[in-house]
């Protein structure tokens, strides 16, 4: 799955260094190289010889000497690899990428690398939690770097929540979605998922049903066959999947503008349910009942269609551009009309009655229909429809 790749795997200084054994051994399992760098600190928890004795190369340390740098300089050690994985990624590793420092061998590297870089943070829930943490975790995200974790759950130090490291597996998944070859490998997908929420106030919006159950299963399904995906979506009730860049939003406005961001992509997949509206004046205040018991009235200002805008492009429309359907009756006639008003290329439809349990739940049963008609899927589950809606996307784009 990985023969070809190498990973320049970054080891940082944390209880979790032992699972990166665990991670090597399943990089090299699957074919793939493995070169590994230890920070000062991750010696203390592993040794250079583990490491080095499991990937089956040299491991280098902070004790990178005159004889390391005849051999293989820092430059070409930071870019002779497809990936870079930093697991784990402490809270000072992490903020020496933010403020890209390069003051030992591990931040010189990632300073020097035109590689993309994948971080499996781990530390102390309160660490994690911290602002100055998250503020990292934000400008490396904005950076482009992708992430995997950390998990929830019993800690080393005791304490419970968020802070420990993702499991080998699911590292290894998301180095594979990063880099392992597949039909969508080189190509750009955009995906936006999830309901938005429009503020009537600081504590009150407007809502629907929409899990992002099926756009995080579609983000999903085009990473595994390779392709690099944008994930745009709004407060959705499911984690967003691995081995994809994370744009949360919270209105139509936002997703508008992080979409366009995104661009240019090869296949854009409009699977949010967006909200039609928004409160013309948001209230800067909590709106209060009144003496008299008169309702307020909202007034609604319509969105911007985000797939209508990117389906009618001039310049840098994606090659494909797939749009939803949710409907409550006549979904065919219904849909196909929706696919000639907005210009897409295909239109996914499914009948989202509530009977039907498919928005919230985890079965879809879609139409796609594209210029030569209309494909009626059975039901299946929403992983299944994503993967089959990704392979026909890959043949489309061949
Ligand atoms: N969509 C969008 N921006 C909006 C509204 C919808 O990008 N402001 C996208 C959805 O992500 C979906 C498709 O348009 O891919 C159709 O969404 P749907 O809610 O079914 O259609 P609407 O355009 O809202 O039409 P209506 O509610 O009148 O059926």
């Amino acid at each position: 799955m990985l023969a070809g790749k190498r990973i320049l795997l970054i080891i940082g200084g944390g209880i979790a260094a032992y699972k990166s054994l665990e991670l090597i051994r399943l990089i090299k399992k699957a074919d793939g190289a493995v070169t590994p760098v230890l920070t000062r600190a991750a010696t203390e928890f592993v040794t250079p010889l583990s490491v080095s004795a499991l990937a089956g190369e040299k491991a280098y340390t902070d004790l990178f000497d005159l004889t390391d740098e005849a051999e293989m300089g820092h430059i070409e050690l930071s870019r002779s690899s497809d990936l870079v994985v930093v697991a784990p990624a402490t809270a000072d590793l992490m903020a020496k990428m933010a403020g890209g420092h390069a003051d030992d061998l591990a931040s010189t590297l990632l300073l020097a690398t035109d590689t993309p870089v994948l971080v499996a943070p781990a530390m102390n829930v309160r660490m994690w939690l911290h602002p100055s943490n998250q503020r990292n975790v934000a400008t490396l995200s904005d950076d482009g770097i992708a992430r995997v974790g950390p998990d929830e759950g019993d800690m080393a130090c005791g304490e419970f929540g968020p802070g420990r490291m993702a499991e080998p597996a699911a590292i290894f998944d998301a180095i594979a979605a990063q880099i392992a070859d597949g039909p969508l490998s080189g190509k750009k997908a955009i995906v936006t998922s999830g309901p938005t929420h429009e503020p009537i106030d600081p504590v009150r919006y407007i809502a629907n049903r929409s899990s992002g159950a099926q756009g995080t299963a579609i983000a999903s399904a085009l990473a595994a066959l390779g392709a690099d995906v944008t994930f745009v979506t709004g407060p959705a009730d499911v984690a967003p999947p691995l081995g994809v860049r994370v744009v949360p939003v919270e209105t139509a406005r936002e997703m508008l503008d992080a979409v366009n961001s995104a661009l240019p992509a090869d296949v854009a997949v409009f699977a949010a349910a967006v909200a039609d509206w928004h409160v013309t004046s948001q209230s800067g205040d909590k709106i209060k009942k009144t003496a008299d018991g008169a309702p307020p009235s909202l007034a609604l200002s319509e969105n911007p269609d985000i797939l209508a805008h990117v389906s009618q492009l001039d310049e840098g429309r994606p090659k494909l551009v797939i749009g939803f359907a949710a409907e409550t009756n006549d979904v065919h006639a219904n849909a196909t009309a929706k696919r000639a008003r907005k210009g897409c290329d295909w239109i996914v439809a499914n009948d989202v009655s509530p009977e039907t349990g498919i928005m919230g739940g985890s079965e879809n049963a879609v139409i796609v229909i594209d210029e030569s008609g209309a494909d009626e899927w059975p039901r299946l589950s929403k992983e299944r429809v994503a993967r089959r809606l990704a392979e026909r996307i890959a043949e489309a784009l061949k």
